[in-house]
């Protein structure tokens, strides 16, 4: 396994384990089925595994919503199946992370019953305050205890804990021991931005800019200068790694590049959505890349569990430039289950499971070309199992698989900062020490400079130019 110092350019694969690989038939992934595939993960050779949450839900939102963080959700197995999973990434070489949800529990989690002073809850006439919930509508609703409003930052289903109590704290430290006495190596740590509200519970003014990343309607209203990145997230932080000096931490906090610092101070690793959020916008990939570069621990994503797919956004092409992108940056970098394969967006499920629209990112992993996620009926339909699947792309070497392979191969060798940075037209270019890298996000042929080619994800044209939607890394 990778030491801790070299935590900070690891490769990590994100398994949603609803949607991996079913081991009994019931149409839902769970821990047996990605402990199968485990093969799978280590041939792609990343360093190490982030589990989606696996913990007992009454899957509101999608295990985000835990009723007990000591136990397994039965539909993926049970605290036993957890060990497996454990067992086989590390004889692989493998570390796992699991998804802690420290900012809320479930409305059905004990706790809320029995300790409503570890919630936000206020016994007003009306709504304590103007806050809006991230997921649309207010930020407070009547508790079903009758003991006022409670606040919560995500679905209703979701109330916020008080880590101003010091019961909250201890008992969430208590959870994390917990796993990591299991052998578990780390947490991504989910929404951690949004730890802590105002204790004044302050109305939030209208927003006056435009935030930098994507947001609802409703929630892009206000300025969230009063439930967001507030300081005392810093705090708690500090005291969770002075708690776990030497375990795997990461953080999920949206916050623009220049400020995650504040995050990775106390972390080894924290997200940078931008990338995934600038589309097309080239001249923004620069500046992301030349800021982003300089913060020690930044983890480069291109898509999650939240948001459409890569080849949906784009296309096929550009997706594959659009990784050459991120594995050729220094940091860390994290990949969706199916993007190695070029899974696109399906058409979700009608009712809907998730509310705001997210199924269509989590249809389950195509294996075969008949699917071989389950022997049942899945939980969401394939989306094209007959055209992209890990059999027919496993011996391809012009497959998506194949790439990210290469290009997790390809980055070992790689060193330096990076330097170097232009835009010409819709054509970026950056190297690192003695390899430049070119990405086409323009339609029309470029050169890509003297040298020896490394990787390029088309083929070059005949006068040694590089075709639109195209990268190619080069050795000088
Ligand atoms: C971020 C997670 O990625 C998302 O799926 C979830 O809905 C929210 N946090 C709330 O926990
Ligand atoms: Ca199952």
């Amino acid at each position: 396994m990778i030491s801790p110092s070299e935590r900070r350019n690891a490769v990590i694969y994100q398994v949603y384990p609803r949607s991996y690989n079913d081991s009994n038939g019931d149409g839902i992934g769970d821990l047996d089925g990605i402990t199968q595939r485990i093969d799978h993960i280590a041939k792609l050779g990343v360093d190490g595994i982030w589990l989606s949450p696996i913990f007992a839900s009454p899957q509101a939102d999608m295990g985000y919503d835990v009723s007990d963080y000591l136990s397994v959700a039965p539909e993926y197995g049970d605290v036993a199946a957890a060990d497996r999973l454990v067992a086989a990434a590390h004889a692989r070489g493998l570390f796992l992370l699991l998804d802690i949800v420290p900012c809320h529990t479930s409305i059905e989690h004990p706790w809320f019953r029995d300790h409503p002073e570890w919630y936000i809850i206020r016994d007003t006439e009306e709504r304590p305050n103007n806050w809006t919930a991230t997921f649309g509508g207010r930020a407070w609703d009547r508790d079903p205890f009758g003991r006022g409003w409670y606040c919560h930052t995500f679905y209703p289903e979701q109330p916020n804990l008080n880590w101003r109590n010091p019961e909250v704290v201890a008992a969430m430290h208590g959870v994390l021991r917990w796993w990591f006495e299991r052998g578990v190596d780390g947490f991504r740590i989910d929404a951690v931005d949004r730890l802590f509200v105002d204790e004044h519970l302050r109305d939030e003014p209208a927003a006056t800019r435009e935030y930098a990343l994507v947001e609802r309607p409703d929630y892009a209203s206000l300025d969230h200068i009063h439930t967001v990145n507030q300081p005392e997230v810093f705090g708690a932080l500090r005291d969770l790694r002075a708690d776990f000096p030497d375990k795997f931490l990461v953080t999920e906090a949206y916050c623009p590049v220049g400020e995650l610092h504040r995050y990775t101070e106390h972390v080894d690793l924290t997200f940078c959505f931008e990338l995934m959020q600038s589309e097309f916008d080239v001249q923004r990939f620069a500046d992301v890349i030349t800021e982003g570069s300089r913060v020690p621990g930044i983890a480069w994503m291109l898509s999650n569990h939240d948001f459409p797919r890569m080849v949906t956004r784009w296309n096929r092409d550009v997706a594959r430039t659009a990784a050459t992108m991120q594995l050729t940056l220094p940091g860390a970098a994290f990949i969706y289950q199916g993007d190695e394969i070029g899974l696109a967006d399906g058409p979700g499920a009608d009712p809907p499971f998730d509310r705001v629209g997210r199924d269509s990112a989590r249809h389950p992993m195509q294996w075969t070309p008949s699917g071989g996620f389950t022997t049942g009926s899945p939980w969401l339909s394939m989306v094209d199992a007959a055209e992209c699947n890990v059999a027919d792309q496993d011996d391809d070497p012009a497959s998506m698989l194949s790439l990210y392979r290469d290009l997790i191969e390809m980055r070992q060798g790689l060193s330096g900062e990076v330097s170097d940075v232009r835009v010409e037209g819709a054509v970026l270019r950056y190297s690192r020490d003695m390899t430049d890298i070119t990405l086409n996000f323009g339609t029309t042929a470029t050169p890509i400079g003297t040298g020896t080619l490394v990787l390029a994800t088309q083929a070059l044209e005949a006068d040694g130019c590089l075709p639109g939607y195209a990268a190619a890394v080069m050795r000088r």
